[in-house]
């Protein structure tokens, strides 16, 4: 089966006054057709980069190596702006965390959805209007033959990140890359954002790369979970195995920080300190420096991702199921 998405070694860094930041260091991510993979980790850890990279959005002061870029079976790693230009929004699209900065202010969310049926799908201007005000019913927008005529700042956030969805649902694409879209609202409404955007996402079969930093927000959404730290996937698996088995330290940390999605105690632990400095990463394992299990060879050695049991990729010198095994390498 073809992919929605395949990048292979992704490595990205950006030249600066500090020295140069490795913002992604190696991340290789596949996307079945109709798959929700998770994107998650903490603030800074290189999600965002990955995902504008993945879409070929990011600016050219970052320097930017991949082994492998295919979206929806196109080959992009030689694609101009203008082919870049052709595949976005009609075949693959983005959702971002501000809607009122993706939207333009000075123009009704209903042109602006207009735009893109005419853009991608050549509709006539009377046809695009029909479309856009049943895409805008379809996202659970009352009234949405009246809300076609209002600008962004008259809609609440909620609504507006629902034009948002209906605006890269439009053109039925093959990906979906939704970059921490519910970060900015209050809890109860990104509950139903988050519904809407599962509900939709079944519907119409799009793959999706969701990105957040919040466990609990990914557990209902994914199929699959890659946990990133420090520029490099730390943990990837199948949601209910990452869950009920995390390996690696950190996910288990994260998990522990989300109360009621793993009940086993002596999981529990808490994560002190923050990432480290993107221009001076410590040598061995980028999480040694926090992590309360490491031992001599973390600090001087890096671990590789490795599969240690199907589908579950892990980067961990130690292994929590081999705990009785400390002071032995596992790999
Ligand atoms: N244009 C840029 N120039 C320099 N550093 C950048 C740039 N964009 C991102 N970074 C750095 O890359 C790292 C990863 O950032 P980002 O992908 O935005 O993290 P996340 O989305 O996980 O919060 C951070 O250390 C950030 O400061
Ligand atoms: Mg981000």
């Amino acid at each position: 089966m073809s992919k929605a998405l395949e990048i292979e070694n992704l490595k990205v860094a950006f030249p600066t006054h500090r020295g140069v930041i490795r913002a992604v260091e190696g991340v290789s991510l596949n996307i079945d057709k109709g798959e929700c993979l998770a994107l998650v980790g903490e603030s800074g850890c290189g999600k965002s980069v990955t995902s504008l990279t993945a879409m070929k959005l990011l600016d050219d002061t970052a320097i930017v190596r991949a082994d492998k870029h295919i979206i929806c079976g196109e080959d992009v790693l030689g694609f101009s702006d203008k082919q870049m230009e052709a595949l976005r929004g009609r075949r693959v699209s983005m959702i971002f965390q501000d809607a009122l900065s993706a939207l333009d202010p000075v123009m009704t969310v209903g042109r602006q959805l207009d735009e893109v049926f005419i853009r991608h799908l050549r509709l006539s201007k009377k046809e695009a209007r029909e479309r856009s005000v049943a895409a805008l019913a379809a996202v659970g927008i009352p009234e949405p033959g009246a809300r076609y005529r209002s600008f962004p700042h008259e809609l609440s956030g909620g609504m507006r990140q629902r034009v948002l969805i209906a605006m890269a649902f439009a053109c039925e694409p093959e990906l979906i890359i939704a970059d921490e879209p519910t970060t900015a609202l209050d809890v109860t409404i990104q509950a139903q954002i988050l519904e809407l955007l599962k509900k939709m996402q079944q519907q119409s079969g799009t793959a999706l790369l969701f990105i957040s930093h919040d466990l609990s927000v990914v557990s209902n959404m994914a199929d699959r979970i890659a946990v990133m730290y420090s520029g490099k996937i730390a943990e990837q698996a199948q949601r209910d195995e990452l869950i009920a088995r995390p390996l690696h330290p950190y996910t288990r940390g994260l998990l522990s920080a989300v109360i009621g999605i793993n009940d086993k105690k002596d999981s529990f632990i808490h994560i002190k300190g923050t990432l480290p400095d993107p221009a001076d990463k410590p040598h061995g394992c980028y999480f040694c420096p926090r992590c309360s299990e490491a031992g001599e060879v973390c600090f001087v050695r890096q671990p590789l991702l490795k599969e240690r049991v199907s589908g579950h990729y892990v980067r961990c010198h130690y292994l929590r199921c081999h705990r009785s095994e400390r002071g032995e390498e596992n790999e």
